[in-house]
Formats: C-alpha cells, sequence, structure tokens
C-alpha cells in the first residue's frame, strides 16, 4: 500500500472534517456505511493540499444501541456495560471500514480511540491529549477519530459528538476552518427534508446568529434543524477568535475539492464579524 506525500509542512493550514454519521452510514439497517460515497470521498481527500484530522460520526452504527442502554445518561446500573462494548464495537466496525477504504485511496490515515485519549465531565470535553495528533500530523497522518462513549468525571461515563472533539482539537491545534459534512446542504430556514421551500442560510456570523437562529424559530426546529443549530452553537467561541466554519453536503460530488480550492458552493459559512457581509 502506498500513501500520498502528504509531507510535514509547518505552513499548511489544518483542516478539521467531520463526517456526519447521517451522510456516511445508510438508514435502511443498522451497521451499513454508504460504501460508493465514502470511496468518492476518500478520492477527493487524497488530493487534499491541507493537514486534516478527520472526526467520524456514528449515524447507524452507534445512537441506536447507545439509546437503547441510555448511555448518554450516564452511569445507572451495571447493565449498561454491556451497552457501552456494544457502542464502542459499533464504533470501532465503523472506524475500521472508514481506515481501510480511506488507506485504500492513499490516504495516509491513522486511526485514533477518542474513549483513550480524552475525559469529559458531564458530555463536555475536559481533557484531550493532543500531543499524539499534533505528532502525526506533522509526519504527514491524517489522523481519525469519532465521537464516542469517553470516561466522564461526573456521571462515569458520557457520550461525546464528533461535532465537539472536531471544535476542540480545531481550537488546540489551531486549525484554519471546521467542515461539518452533513446530508444537507447547510443550515434552512426550516428542515429541507421536510419543506421543500425551506431557504438556506448561506452566511452567520456571531453578530447575526441570535436574529438567524430566530428566523428558525422553536416550532420549525425540526431535529435536524437542531442538530445544525447545535453545530453553530458548539462552533461560536472558534469563529470569535478569527477561524471559519462550514456546514457542507457531502453528497454533491466535488464540494469539498471546490471549497476547498475556493470557490463559492451551496453551504453556510459561519465566519467572524469582521468577515461578514455587513462588517
Ligand atoms: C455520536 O457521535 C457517537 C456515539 C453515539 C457513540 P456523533 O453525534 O458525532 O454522530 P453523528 O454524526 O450525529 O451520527
Amino acid at each position: 500500500m502506498t500513501h500520498s506525500a502528504n509531507t510535514c509542512s509547518p505552513s499548511k493550514e489544518l483542516i478539521v472534517l467531520k463526517l456526519g454519521g447521517s451522510a456516511i452510514t445508510r438508514k435502511d439497517g443498522d451497521h451499513l456505511l454508504d460504501r460508493p460515497l465514502v470511496e468518492a470521498i476518500a478520492k477527493e481527500l487524497a488530493g487534499i493540499d491541507s493537514k486534516l484530522i478527520l472526526v467520524h460520526g456514528a449515524g447507524s452504527f452507534g445512537h441506536p444501541v447507545a439509546k437503547r442502554y441510555g448511555i448518554h445518561q450516564g452511569y445507572r446500573e451495571r447493565g449498561q456495560l454491556r451497552g457501552v462494548t456494544e457502542t464502542k464495537s459499533s464504533m470501532l466496525q465503523l472506524t475500521m471500514m472508514l481506515t481501510e477504504l480511506l488507506a485504500d485511496h492513499n490516504v495516509a490515515v491513522i486511526p485514533f480511540l477518542s474513549s483513550s485519549c480524552m475525559v469529559a465531565s458531564r458530555g463536555r470535553l475536559l481533557r484531550v491529549d493532543t500531543e499524539p495528533f499534533r505528532m502525526m500530523l506533522d509526519l504527514g497522518f491524517v489522523p481519525l477519530c469519532s465521537g464516542d462513549v469517553v470516561a466522564d468525571v461526573e456521571t462515569g461515563f458520557s457520550i461525546v459528538s464528533g461535532d465537539q472533539i472536531a471544535v476542540y482539537l480545531a481550537e488546540r491545534l489551531n486549525a484554519a476552518r471546521v467542515i461539518f459534512g452533513c446530508d444537507v446542504d447547510g443550515v434552512f430556514d426550516s428542515d429541507p427534508k421536510m419543506n421543500p421551500h425551506a431557504n438556506l442560510i448561506r452566511v452567520i456570523t456571531p453578530r447575526t446568529l441570535s436574529e438567524k437562529v430566530r428566523s428558525i424559530g422553536e416550532s420549525a426546529a425540526t431535529d435536524v434543524t437542531k442538530g445544525m443549530l447545535g453545530k453553530i452553537n458548539e462552533s461560536v467561541s472558534l469563529v470569535s477568535v478569527g477561524r471559519e466554519v462550514v456546514i457542507l453536503n457531502l453528497r454533491r460530488p466535488g464540494n469539498l475539492t471546490r471549497l476547498i480550492q475556493g470557490e463559492d458552493i451551496e453551504c453556510t459559512r459561519f465566519i467572524p464579524d469582521s468577515r461578514g457581509p455587513t462588517a
């Protein structure tokens, strides 16, 4: 197996890409990867000349089993230990499938277990050992980790989302941007899966955030729009220190490459006020 020559270059910008579970897994059954989509993404990633960290979500691999055992509620009773093992096991399967597919397309991927290097407090990341990420990035590797069940100082264990991990790593490792790859084009004023007339919100800044959120409205906030707002809320501190967050559709071929080449694609950009339209 040969890997692309993503050699050590301190001047290359770092991008953290979240591979959303709803985009990379299929909903028609547990433990099904959307293989053609992941292959297309892998081809694009092999051609990207930036340092990259990948964080994948759970989709049909982690959410159903985690929900069944109430893992998100933290430790309640011994029976949940089995659920943690099952959740971890399905996330590991997904990580392995992604690792193999990415490696087959010459992406120098190196898997990390979030549960082995992260500690949370009530579901919020408290500590992450970022040193191995930094060192492997400098060698030209593409670290891959996932949303996961991690040890929690308050609740025993908790689920930390890939969104939170992506933003945390971007902050600590000075990434220029975070890209949230989803199965819709970005943040809409209502759920685009339910409403064909939903409008894509192209630009959000910390200053315009509350007005944009109000335009979605409580009653219109479905799981999809809530998930999108979660990504935005997670990113406020990152954008406030000058970085950019993009929410885009991974199911549109070429989107990643075009974005990174500076093209104006259909997506939502969450950018600092100083670069916003009214600045
Ligand atoms: C969830 O990760 C991790 C587990 C359920 C163990 P995410 O919250 O990032 O997953 P997606 O992207 O929403 O599927």
